[in-house]
């Protein structure tokens, strides 16, 4: 488990696949469950995972006897998961969430972990959510995991955990440094200090987060096909309005074929 000098680069806290599935280990089966009864479909309806990064979530699905169709954009978190989560119902590969998820229809996608925030840029994002309608049925679901923020942009913020392994203890902190009206301009270290007191490894990178509101969201899904949003907080009570913190989107598509 080597890991490359502190890399200051966009995705080096992608790039160290194993290292982020460390700090990324906790429980995410209450989170699934709900994912899966929003989006409206049973096994072994066919799902889409675009941003899988280690497969935590892909992997999860499969094991509730989805049909998954799992992609990153970066190579080390698709040999990761096919190499550690690999299961007959799920299959890995490259792919950009923009315009790369395929062709046949599926009965619906997720996205997890803020990964639609990732997407930069309001072209970015409506790219991705026209991806995903045309692959979705009529009146098919996407169920995305995010934080959403107010208006005027929340201030500069920290948020840390650490993670007890059998070989390491794992610290990762995220901070917030900077906040535009577009965008959060997030730091995020990984520490890994392995038990035998061998040095600690620790990278870090920034990655600029697109920030979002439910009315925001609700515009851009609305221009890219779909034509119902709703938000759920973790126990699955609707929210209205335009909430802040970590919720449950669904995205219904129209009822029209979309190619
Ligand atoms: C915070 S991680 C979440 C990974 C996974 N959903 C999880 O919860 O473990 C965000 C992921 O988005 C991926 N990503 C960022 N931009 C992407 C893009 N344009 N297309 C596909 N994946 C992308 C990154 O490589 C990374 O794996």
């Amino acid at each position: 488990m080597t890991l490359s000098s502190p890399d200051a680069s966009r995705d080096a806290v992608f790039r160290e696949a194993w290292a982020y599935d460390l700090a990324f280990a906790w429980d995410i089966d209450a989170d699934l469950q709900l994912a899966a009864r929003l989006a409206e479909v049973a096994p072994p309806a066919r799902v889409l995972v675009p941003a899988c990064g280690t497969g935590r979530y892909a992997l999860g699905l499969a094991e509730r006897g989805f049909v998954v169709e799992a992609s990153d954009l970066e190579p080390n978190m698709v040999r990761f998961a096919r190499a550690h989560r690999a299961h007959p119902g799920v299959a890995y590969r490259v792919g950009d969430m923009r315009d790369d998820l395929g062709d046949e229809t599926v009965d619906a996608a997720f996205t997890f972990c803020n990964s639609f925030r990732y997407l930069a840029t309001g072209e970015d994002a409506s790219r991705h959510l026209q991806a995903v309608r045309r692959r979705l049925k009529p009146r098919g679901v996407y169920v995305m995991e995010l934080a959403l923020h107010p208006r005027p942009p929340v201030p500069p913020a920290r948020n840390g955990w650490q993670v007890h392994h059998e070989h390491c203890l794992v610290t990762a902190l995220w901070t917030v440094d900077r906040v535009t009206a577009e965008h959060a301009f997030e730091r995020a270290t990984i520490s890994v200090q392995p038990h035998d007191q061998s040095e600690p490894e620790r990278f870090v990178a920034e990655q600029p987060q697109r920030l979002w509101t439910a009315s925001s969201l609700g515009a851009a899904a609305h221009a890219a096909g779909f034509d119902d949003l709703v938000l759920f907080d973790r126990t699955g009570q609707v929210r209205a309005g335009d909430v802040t913190g970590r919720y449950f989107a669904r995205l219904r598509a129209g009822s029209t074929p979309c190619n």
